[in-house]
């Protein structure tokens, strides 16, 4: 392995994250996209599915014309035709993967696929070797490896790594793990697999837990983690990369030496970019990227971060690429944050003026979920003829 301190991040917005309802995106969107994943700093971008539609297949061409950093990748089931599609696909990109699952877990072996696990061995290793005609980098997942068996996952594995597989995939298809859980699952299969290939994490997020599990997996030997911008994704969603990214570097103790090749500072470019293209914006309260990630509303916090803002951030909102963190002025607001926002629009009031003001405001707080600048000038407008 090259570095073990370096984690790959590949971004699955353009596939996986298309996947969530309603998040359907044309060519040019997809390009707006990868063009801004590149800039973003990550490691390989899965441009879509080419056997999908003839649209998928098309968007992953044009990707292929404006990405030249950035790995691009195209996903394929283990049968001749979707991986065929795929290498024709990625024939102009200048670093191509071909992504290739087969299900391996009881559940799906039998009542989806309703093949033997020798079977799907053979598929899986006829497909990573056909897809090996078209590239050498060829990434072999184990569909819903978190219900699969370890012995399966080792035997098969070891198939594929023989058969050329480069990156060897381990999703939690439908996010039932626990982070102790999958960090075992993959501190064994890293064991077992050693040098041999770089070991994958793909979580989703069912049960709220698909960052917490790319962290415990990371730690536990995986080197590429999977994700997704603002966590979209298949019902739940993906892991979400400015989670993931900003926990390694904010936690970078526990991480020791973990490094990505991300940019920070395009985080909050590219998720604005991500919400404006699919119309899915990301919860107020969504970490990293929310609308109020970066937010302080109560007077005790507002007076805390003015001070030093270490007091209430563990890290800074310029570091994911805000111009600066928000105070927000409302009921919970105190003195302190009222005064500078004072001072900030160009007010400089005598301290029995500013005590008048505040208690207005106060009032007036207590009627608006929020107040705006605006509203502060009329206040002081009001004030100063009453004063
Ligand atoms: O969740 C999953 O198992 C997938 C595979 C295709 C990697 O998305
Ligand atoms: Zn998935």
């Amino acid at each position: 392995m090259k570095n073990d301190k370096r984690v790959y991040i590949f971004d699955t917005t353009l596939r996986d994250g298309e996947q969530s309802p309603g998040a359907s995106m044309n060519t040019e969107e997809k390009i707006k996209i990868a063009t801004q994943l590149q800039r973003l700093g990550v490691d390989v971008i899965e441009a879509g599915f080419a056997a999908a539609s003839p649209g998928d297949f098309d968007a992953i061409r044009r990707i292929c014309e404006v990405v030249d950093k950035s790995t691009v990748c195209s996903l394929a089931r283990a049968v001749d035709r979707d991986i065929i599609q795929a290498g024709e696909s990625l024939a102009d990109a200048k670093h191509k993967r071909i992504h290739t699952f087969i299900a391996t877990s009881p559940i799906h072996m039998e009542h989806k696929l309703k093949m033997s696990p020798e079977e799907v061995i053979r598929r899986a290793v006829a497909a990573v070797k056909l897809a090996k005609t078209f590239t050498d980098d060829v990434e072999f997942s184990c569909e819903d490896a978190g219900r699969s068996e370890m012995p399966f996952l080792k035997e098969i594995l070891d198939a594929v790594i023989e058969a050329g597989a480069t990156t060897l995939n381990i999703p939690d298809t439908v996010g039932y793990r626990l982070p102790q859980e999958m960090g075992a699952i993959i501190e064994e299969l890293h064991g077992h697999v050693g040098e041999r290939a770089i070991i994958s994490v793909h979580c989703h997020n069912d049960l709220g837990l698909a960052v917490a599990n790319s962290l415990f997996s990371v730690m536990n030997g995986a080197r590429q983690v999977e994700c997704t911008i603002n966590g979209l994704g298949e019902r739940a969603g993906n892991a979400a990369l400015e989670e993931v990214v900003m926990a390694m570097k904010t936690r970078a103790d526990v991480f020791e030496g973990i490094e990505t090749g991300i940019n920070t500072k395009e985080i909050y470019p590219t998720s604005r970019l991500v919400a404006a293209i699919t119309g899915i914006e990301p919860q107020p309260n969504k970490a990293i990227v929310g609308k109020n990630a970066f937010a302080h509303e109560s007077g005790i916090h507002q007076d805390g971060v003015l001070k030093c803002q270490e007091t209430y951030e563990i890290m800074h909102a310029e570091d994911i690429g805000l111009e600066t963190n928000r105070i927000v002025l409302g009921k919970h607001s105190g003195r302190h944050a009222f005064k500078e926002r004072l001072e900030a629009l160009g007010f400089d009031l005598s301290p029995e003026d500013l005590n008048k003001a505040f208690e207005r405001f106060k009032l007036l707080a207590d009627k608006k979920k929020e107040i705006f600048d605006d509203d502060i000038r009329m206040l002081i407008a009001n004030e100063i003829t009453n004063i």
